[in-house]
């Protein structure tokens, strides 16, 4: 399945990304004034950082039409190129697609994570949605909007070399007019492959995505230009774990390091950047997207199952319900009463606090400025711009039990490591989607890292001391006691 989604077409996104878009600089002292409180017990936390600085306020959004979104999200044209419609029943015929299921309320038996639409060109294509990194496994089923974990873009740039050999078998097949679009949408691809290549299978390179799309693209017209017209990024691929699309109606600001500001229905459509070549084609895609983002701002987390986990003890999630206010909510905000929403409060965290892995927060290769200066001057940049801070978000926490692997890089496999620092394994290997007792992903620890592994076996060991794929800080749980960190994690299931 996972190599079907990526072969068939890959998917795109650039939901972008340039999302963690940041300027390699030193945080300002003042910044880190923002000091991490390491009581050793657990009080009612008042140390409560309220520079103003460090809140990311409410800006004006769109309103729309969930429906209408989803319809979008389903069959719009958005990302721009595909493979032409007539040879999905080859790929059918050949079993590509195995028995993946479909999308609610769409007729047909095309998997989820693909759309058909009409290009500009006028050729009705098979392309890549949003579906194919934003929709993934909870409790056994697919649920839209839940984190796509399981792609694996290490064969990328073979799957699209192979896919280009194929071409002139289609060529036969297809009137010119088809050919040519599968064309551009192969070449595409196989520009961009090189920019994709994570380290780790699962692990999502959204960001870098971003940055070589926008490399080949003009700013203003919006044309694509085959050599690059600013320097692109590195091909090291700085991991970004996917977030559930739950959290949106929540957040003040989209992505890890809180870049996406102003318009975040404009941002969501910069999955354009890979195929839509032109103004006016992406004025129209524009005005689908206030539909897009009341469409995700519907979404709710999914509800804890006791088929899937037991059930919950309601006097120790009460008591990790203490633990969390007191630990917790200053960064995460409170859960579960009428004003929840108000209550989360919408914060970022520097990163030399927080203590996780720096480099996507601190702009390493890919991610520097002139990303941030191309989206802001571009049409992207008309009604939304990219403003990321040197820190990360707190997420909201709904649904959180449901969201493995953790942390902005996916480096941490469940939440019970998350709350003992001490238990993170520094290589890891995932064994299934679903580890109950520790709510989060099986896995089991590996002695060596990737320099000590000849074979492909090393994509699917996680290492942690690969450039931005560290798992420390957040050490906010390890002063508890073990009984507290149970309790507080039964709490996390009621959220
Ligand atoms: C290639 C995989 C991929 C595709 C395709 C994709 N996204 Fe994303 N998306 C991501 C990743 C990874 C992030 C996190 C990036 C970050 O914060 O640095 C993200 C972040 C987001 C966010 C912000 C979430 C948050 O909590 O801040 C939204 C909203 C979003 N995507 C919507 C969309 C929409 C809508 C589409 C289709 C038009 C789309 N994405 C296509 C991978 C993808
Ligand atoms: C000082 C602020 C702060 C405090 C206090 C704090 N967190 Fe966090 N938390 C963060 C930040 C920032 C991140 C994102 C870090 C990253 O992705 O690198 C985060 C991430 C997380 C995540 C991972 C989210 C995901 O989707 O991967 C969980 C779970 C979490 N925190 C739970 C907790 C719990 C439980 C507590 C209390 C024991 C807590 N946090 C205390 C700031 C805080």
């Amino acid at each position: 399945m996972v190599s079907a989604r990526l072969a068939t077409l890959s998917f795109v996104c650039a939901c972008v990304a340039a999302c963690e878009a940041s300027t390699a600089r030193d945080v300002a002292s003042e910044d880190v004034a923002d000091a991490q409180d390491d009581t050793a017990t657990v009080e009612v936390d008042a140390e409560v950082d309220d520079a103003a600085a460090f809140y990311l306020a409410a800006e004006p959004q769109r309103d729309g039409d969930p429906a209408k979104g989803f319809q979008t999200l389903a069959a719009g044209a958005y990302v721009g190129c595909g493979v032409p419609a007539e040879l999905v029943p080859v790929a059918q015929g050949a079993g590509v697609f195995g028995d993946e299921p479909g999308l609610p309320g769409r007729d047909g038996d095309l998997p989820y994570y693909l759309s058909q639409f009409t290009v500009a060109s006028g050729v009705e294509v098979v392309g890549p949605n949003c579906f194919t990194c934003h929709a993934g496994t909870v409790q056994g089923e697919l649920f839209l909007g839940a984190p796509g974990i399981d792609l694996d873009f290490g064969g990328f740039a073979s799957q699209i070399a192979s896919f280009k050999e194929q071409l002139p078998l289609a060529e036969s097949l297809l009137s010119p007019e088809s050919y040519a679009e599968l064309v551009r949408f192969a070449t595409r691809l196989e520009l961009i492959a090189p920019w994709v290549q994570t380290a780790v299978a699962g692990t999502n390179p959204a960001d870098n995505l971003a940055g070589i799309l926008f490399s080949h693209r003009d700013r203003e017209t919006l044309a694509w230009s085959e050599t690059p017209l600013i320097e692109p990024p590195d091909q090291v691929v700085l991991p970004v774990d996917v977030p559930p699309l739950w959290r949106m109606k929540k957040k003040h600001a989209m992505f890890y390091a809180a870049a996406g500001r102003g318009d975040h229905a404009r941002i969501m459509m910069t999955t354009s950047t890979l195929c839509v070549d032109g103004r006016s084609e992406a004025e129209a895609i524009d005005k689908t997207f206030g539909d897009v983002r009341a469409w995700i701002t519907s979404l709710e987390a999914p509800r804890w199952n006791p088929a899937f986990g037991g059930e919950i003890d309601p006097v120790l999630a009460a008591e990790g319900k203490d633990l969390f206010v007191a630990t917790c909510q200053r960064c995460h905000g409170t859960y579960g009463d009428d004003d929840a929403v108000e209550r989360y409060p919408n914060r970022w965290v520097p990163a030399e606090e927080v203590g996780t892995d720096p480099a996507v927060a601190l702009g390493a290769a890919h991610a520097a400025t002139r990303f941030v200066t191309w989206f802001n001057e571009s049409f992207y940049g008309e009604t939304a711009h990219l403003d990321p801070k040197p820190g990360y978000v707190p997420p909201p926490l709904d649904g959180i039990w449901a969201t493995g692997p953790f942390l902005h890089n996916g480096s941490v496999p469940t939440l019970a490591t998350l709350l003992d620092a001490s238990k993170r394994p520094r290589y890891w290997r995932r064994t299934s989607a679903w580890n109950a007792a520790e709510l989060g992903l099986g896995y089991t620890t590996v002695e060596v890292g990737h320099d000590q592994i000849t074979t492909n076996a090393k994509r699917f060991v996680y290492d942690t001391t690969l450039l931005g794929h560290g798992n420390g800080g957040h050490t906010y749980g390890d002063r508890l006691t073990p009984e507290q960190r149970t309790a507080l994690l039964e709490y996390l299931k009621t959220l």
